[in-house]
């Protein structure tokens, strides 16, 4: 998917909307904050990688003929800590007066450890101040702004690993179970307020979080996905993430809340081992 060239005025979807992305300076968050920018949304990267996300900032102020460097910015915000977390959603007022679209998206896999008995407790709690106290607090810090207001959008990454069982980590699993239940809680919570809150959950993607945790390069990691794929012919990528967040933060939008979004291509409505067994033992 090409987003390298600009959009014109009447087809900017974010036009005048204020986001904040956490983990917007890798991945997925990277690919939002591109495509946000590119839909006319001020847009402040959120994210512990200061020199990839400072990089990112001043690639985007050129991408569009009207953006410019007010339209773009960087905040070292580590989500577990609520300081900083605080920080940014205080920043995003204090510069643009309001905050619309606060997308919790900043997450890790922890190790790569299938086995009950081998996880290790300290990785167990690090996954969970991240994928989950993360994104509590980016909900929390959002409301207080977005109560007021009587307006605005919560977004979360979770994973296809929140209705599928078996392929991540425990901790992992849980963390993003445990987004959808506090995206489904804020979004009866917050509803009363004109406050929207849904989930996006992708299925495996080739970046930097996955390549790491399969110790496999791009092409490795896209051909194991597009093999395991129930849809062929494309090759998932960040930016189908990316144009479900620009759906969901949009006013197009406006009536959807407490959904989770699969971005999977129908890998979790289905379940192939049987057929691949069968194909398996009958050539
Ligand atoms: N890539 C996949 O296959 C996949 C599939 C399903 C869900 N997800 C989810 O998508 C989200 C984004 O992952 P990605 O694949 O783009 O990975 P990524 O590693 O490319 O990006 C994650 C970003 O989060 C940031 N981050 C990590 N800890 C942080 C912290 N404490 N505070 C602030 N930022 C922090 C990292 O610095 C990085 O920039 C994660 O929540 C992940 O669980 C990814």
């Amino acid at each position: 998917m090409n987003f390298s060239t600009s959009l014109p005025l009447t087809a900017k979807r974010l036009a005048g909307k204020v986001a904040i992305i956490t983990g917007g300076a890798s991945g997925i968050g990277a690919s939002t904050s591109t495509l946000f920018v590119k839909n006319g949304a001020k847009v402040i990267i959120a994210d512990v990688q200061d020199a990839l996300g400072q990089s990112l900032c001043e690639k985007l102020t050129t991408l569009n003929d009207t953006t410019n460097n007010d339209d773009v910015s960087y905040v070292h915000c580590d989500v577990t800590n609520d300081n900083d977390v605080k920080n940014v959603v205080d920043y995003a007022l204090s510069k643009y007066g309001k905050l619309d679209i606060m997308y919790n998206n900043a997450g890790i896999t922890g190790d790569i450890e299938f086995s009950i008995l081998a996880t290790d407790n300290d990785n167990f709690k690090r996954v969970f101040d991240i994928n989950v106290y993360g994104g509590f607090l980016g909900a929390k810090h959002a409301a207080r702004v977005m109560i007021p207001a009587r307006k605005g959008v919560i977004l979360f990454t979770s994973s296809i690993a929140s209705v599928s069982c078996g392929e991540s980590p425990h901790a992992y699993t849980m963390s993003k179970h445990a987004v959808v239940g506090l995206m489904k809680n804020l979004c009866v919570e917050l509803g009363a307020f004109g406050i929207r809150v849904n989930c996006i959950s992708p299925c495996a993607l080739a970046t930097p979080l996955l390549e790491n945790a399969m110790g496999a390069d791009k092409s490795f990691v896209e051909r194991v996905v597009c093999e395991s794929a129930n849809l062929k012919g494309v090759v998932p990528e960040p930016e189908d993430v990316a144009a479900a967040a620009v759906f969901l933060g949009s006013d197009e939008s406006k009536f959807v809340s407490g959904l989770n979004l699969m971005v999977d291509g129908g890998y979790t409505t289905t379940n192939q081992s049987f057929n691949i067994v069968l194909k398996n033992l009958m050539s």
